[in-house]
């Protein structure tokens, strides 16, 4: 029997090939009509596949009957209801591991393109702009006090890579046996940093943590790099203090309401912006599909699932 699932968002060519070899996918993102896919389809689609920036609305979630299992194509699961998700009985599963390297490699390269302002250099040489004279000079990542929020496996893998670099300290709920100083506050490790990166899951506690005040305490030769989720931060007072130089600059992956990019953030000088492309290489991406094709199949024959949360 071929089972009917629900994918929420686009997946990589890879992922998306596969599930239409096991499962009859019906693309909610494409559909248009919402109202009748649900009329005919909603009491047999037994898993929702979807993005970890994605999840699914609480509104769907409880209009399917069937539904069995969430998988989220990533590690992120702010965009799915865990306790409604439990009370209903359906398994929601991530990809646990396979994107952290990328992610923290993305956070390196964020953090020497910000400092050393290396798109603005490459935009410099196609302009021609070098014949009339050299760049302004940069700012040295070497020596840098680094500040990480969230020392999960991702803040941890940017930790490792950044203590090649200078001292690095951390925020999270409680200290951690690593050799890297603990700080009791964000607000602490703010004003102790010259580049604070968040690395923390999105949930109530951590909703908008970053507005004026950390951004204050971040200081004028300060930088912010968010590869963690969009609604950390309060992107219009992050796009203020950035116009008014409170701080140096931000580089971010993530965005409160994807793909809507404020335009005070579009606008602003060095702010250097990318579209979630975190966990987005061939590799990574292909370790996620099969992550979650076998968090799926083990589903569908009744077996453990390797990457459950509920
Ligand atoms: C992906 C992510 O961009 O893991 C997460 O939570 O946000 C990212 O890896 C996304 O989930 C891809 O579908």
């Amino acid at each position: 029997m071929t089972h009917e699932i629900l994918q929420m968002c686009s997946l990589s060519p890879f992922l998306e090939q596969e599930l239409r070899r096991r499962f009859v996918v019906h693309r909610w993102f494409e559909v248009t009509d919402h109202e009748r896919l649900l009329a005919e389809h909603s009491a047999s689609i037994r898993a929702v596949v979807t993005g970890g920036h994605v999840g699914i609305p609480d509104e769907l979630l409880v209009r399917l009957p069937a539904l069995g299992i969430v998988a989220i194509n990533g590690v992120g699961f702010d965009k799915v209801n865990l306790e409604e998700s439990r009370r209903r009985g359906v398994r929601v599963t991530t990809t646990p591991g396979v994107l952290t390297d990328d992610v923290a490699d993305l956070a390196i390269g964020l953090i020497i393109a910000l400092l050393r302002g290396i798109p603005e250099s490459d935009r410099f040489v196609r302009e021609n702009q070098w014949l009339k004279g050299d760049r302004p000079l940069a700012h040295k990542v070497s020596g840098k006090r680094f500040g990480i929020v969230g020392l999960g496996n991702i803040g941890m893998a940017i930790a490792e890579r950044l203590a090649a670099f200078g001292p690095v300290s951390y925020f999270d709920l409680k200290p951690k046996p690593v050799p890297y100083t603990y700080v009791r506050t964000v607000i602490e490790l703010a004003t102790q940093s010259d580049v604070l990166i968040l690395a923390a899951t999105a949930n109530a506690a951590t909703h908008r943590l970053v507005g004026r005040e950390i951004l204050d305490a971040l200081g004028p030769s300060g930088y912010l790099v968010n590869v963690a989720r969009g609604a950390l931060v309060n992107e219009e007072e992050l796009g203020a203090a950035v116009l008014e130089k409170r701080i140096a600059g931000a580089a971010l992956d993530v965005f409160a309401d994807e793909p809507n990019v404020p335009e005070i953030l579009r606008t602003a000088p060095n702010v250097l912006l990318t579209p979630h492309i975190a966990s987005a290489t061939v590799e990574t991406r292909e370790a996620m599909a099969r992550s979650v094709l076998t968090n799926l199949d083990a589903y569908f024959l009744r077996q453990p699932l390797p990457g459950a949360i509920v």
